[in-house]
């Protein structure tokens, strides 16, 4: 196996296909997670993946990713904008984190265009839809390659 990386989707994330369509598209988290397994598995990448609601829950798979991953893609959600603690835990472990989000934030509503994780995270890759993962793992994966 090559590299190893977390897939992190925060808050109301395990609602993508039901919650706002127009915005978020209408493929199911589930959906997206299956298709982006296999993209990996293409390239010889271990592809786990962790949701939750939870602020917690989500620094906790931080620090869990510490000890096994290579790198993190993660679309924090809503906590994108305000969780200092979770931009604390991208910063103490050290690992190269890619802030994804399927729709432009800096299109939308002004609160959602400050990210406090955005400056300890590699890069964003924001408004491509479901996209917006795949683009972002490719990413960290060149990031990767290009570190060995
Ligand atoms: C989001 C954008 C955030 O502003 C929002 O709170 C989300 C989803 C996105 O993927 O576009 O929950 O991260």
């Amino acid at each position: 196996m090559g590299f190893k990386i977390l897939l992190l989707n925060g808050p109301n994330l395990n609602m993508l296909g039901i919650r706002d369509p127009a915005v978020y598209g209408t493929d199911s988290l589930e959906t997206i997670v299956k298709d982006l397994k296999q993209y990996a598995a293409e390239r010889n990448v271990e592809l786990r993946d962790f949701q939750s609601n939870h602020e917690g829950a989500i620094v906790d798979a931080i620090h869990d990713a510490y000890k096994w991953a290579d790198g993190i893609v993660l679309n924090a959600g809503a906590l994108t904008h305000y969780s200092i603690a979770l931009r604390d835990a991208i910063a103490a472990v050290k690992l190269p984190v890619v802030e994804a989000h399927l729709s432009n934030v800096h299109a939308r509503e002004e609160f959602r265009h400050k990210s406090v994780i955005a400056p300890v995270c590699l890069g964003v890759c924001a408004g491509f839809g479901r996209w917006s993962y795949f683009a972002g793992l490719q990413a960290l994966l060149w990031n990767l390659e290009n570190k060995k």
